[in-house]
């Protein structure tokens, strides 16, 4: 099992792509921005924090093995403006297990884009990488992001009850999942 997606990966609107330092200004507006980051686990981050980032672990573009994690820019197809950022994580090779995350700029919310770009994460994890079964972890607060797990056609299957202190509050954990013979039954066309 590996990933080694063709880039750039192409949805109806959007450019899923590596990153590059040219993307630090467009990350820093809106990963250094601390309502964007009240559910996220990592504080609002400053330009060196991106720049080893760029360099480190959002350099990977290829998936070789479980506990890996690979990060995507999401650009507008049209303009090439960067509007947020997916990742998806190797969770386990014998399990065939992944995850999900995203980070998008408030100033492009409420058209859809953070789905979209979910639904390209989880094609490549099923379809790409071979995934069986793949997750979405969020604090409970976070209804924008239940609302894309839900509208991803993700099942809700847990909710764990003061599961984890996150920045000084206990959070309530809801778990949302889709297995790979769910998502042939959806996936986009
Ligand atoms: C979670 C997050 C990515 C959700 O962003 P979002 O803009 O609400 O999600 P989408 O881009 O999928 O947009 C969905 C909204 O666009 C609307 N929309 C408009 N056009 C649409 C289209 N073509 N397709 C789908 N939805 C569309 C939907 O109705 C929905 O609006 P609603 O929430 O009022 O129902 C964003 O809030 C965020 O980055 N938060 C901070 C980081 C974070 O918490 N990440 C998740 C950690 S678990």
């Amino acid at each position: 099992m590996e990933l080694r997606p063709a880039y750039p990966v192409a949805t109806e609107r959007l450019l899923l792509r590596p990153l590059t330092v040219a993307d630090a200004d467009a990350l820093l507006a809106y990963r250094g921005r601390p309502d964007v980051c009240r559910y996220v686990p990592f504080e609002p981050m400053e330009r060196p924090l991106i720049m080893d980032r760029l360099a480190g672990r959002w350099s990977r573009t290829v998936l070789t093995g479980e506990g890996q994690a690979l990060t995507l820019g999401v650009a507008l197809a049209e303009t090439g403006q960067l509007v947020g950022d997916a990742t998806l994580f190797w969770l386990s090779s014998e399990h065939r297990a992944g995850e999900i995350g995203y980070v998008f700029n408030p100033d492009f919310a409420g058209r859809g884009y953070a789905t979209e770009a979910a639904q390209a994460m989880l094609r490549l994890g099923f379809e790409d990488l071979g995934l069986h079964r793949m997750v979405a972890r969020l604090d409970e607060r976070n209804e924008a992001s239940a609302k894309v797990a839900r509208r991803l056609g993700m099942r809700e299957e847990a909710r764990l009850v003061d599961n984890e202190i996150f920045k000084g509050e206990w959070s309530t954990e809801l778990q949302f999942a889709l297995l790979d013979r769910e998502w042939a039954a959806i996936r986009p066309r």
